[in-house]
């Protein structure tokens, strides 16, 4: 039996569920489902990890600028209204911030700033304002990216953002001690990403398998350090 299949309508268990009275609610706590709010959830990592976490039984609470409730993770304020109106969680998970490709000559200070206020600062202040939101035991997992490894040319904007997430989450989790989990995904170039920048995608992994590594880190114990996907680590 699968966790979901409690939750699923056309599966047995989910009759013998129902007949036996378990509310979902005492059915989440049983099989550790969790309620979990995905940034970016529209977007091409976003949607593949919404997908899977609710394959596996959990409640996701979408967030982007375009969902209701709507976060703007470049806008402090916003993350404040989006987790009042979401309510207890037990996991956030970001797959948005924006970021600035260019040559080093190229890039402009609003270029920089923006990598600052939204990839590296939007990121930080789910953290730091989800401390006194999430449910104890919960988990942040970030987005950064294998730039911060293995950078392309005129990446530098990126690589510092992603680099400087991981700094931030592997100090960031001695403070959190057991309260809290704090992870950052490092993912590779996603296919449909490399699909719709015109590149050979052939080398890259589809979103839907960078999502079961965002499903992990939910879901598993560790914490302070960086995921890569398998065959794609530095
Ligand atoms: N795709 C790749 O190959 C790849 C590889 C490595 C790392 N990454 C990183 O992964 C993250 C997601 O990439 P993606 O390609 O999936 O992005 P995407 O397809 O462009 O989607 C971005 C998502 O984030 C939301 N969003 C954008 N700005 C936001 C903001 N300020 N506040 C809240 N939500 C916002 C968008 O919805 P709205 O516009 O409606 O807000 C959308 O849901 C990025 O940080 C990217 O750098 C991507």
């Amino acid at each position: 039996m699968r966790e979901n299949d409690l939750l699923d309508p056309g599966q047995p268990w989910y009759r013998i569920r129902k007949s036996s009275g378990l509310t979902r609610q005492v059915t989440r706590v049983f099989y550790q489902l969790m309620k979990i709010a995905v940034i970016g959830a529209s977007g091409t990592i976003g949607k593949a990890i919404t997908l899977l976490l609710r394959k596996q039984g959990h409640e996701v609470v979408e967030g982007s600028r375009s969902t209701q409730p709507p976060i703007d993770i470049d806008q402090p304020g916003s993350i404040d209204k989006f987790y009042e109106e979401t309510g207890p969680i037990d996991a956030v998970v970001c797959a948005a911030g924006n970021a600035a490709f260019g040559a080093l000559d190229s890039l402009t200070d609003d270029q920089f700033q923006l990598c600052i206020n939204s990839k590296l600062m939007g990121q930080i202040n789910l953290v730091r304002k989800g401390l006194s939101r999430l449910n104890p035991g919960g988990a942040f997992i970030l987005t950064g990216g294998i730039f911060a490894y293995k950078p392309w040319p005129q990446t530098s904007a990126i690589a510092m953002v992603n680099a400087g997430l991981e700094g931030f989450v592997k100090a960031a989790a001695l403070d959190l001690e057991a309260k809290f989990r704090l992870l950052i995904v490092h993912p590779p170039l996603v296919k449909e990403t490399a699909t719709q920048m015109k590149m050979d995608d052939s080398p890259w992994p589809a979103a839907a398998q960078v999502a079961e590594v965002y499903a992990a880190a939910v879901t598993g114990n560790e914490t302070g350090k960086p995921v890569f996907l398998n065959g794609y680590n530095p």
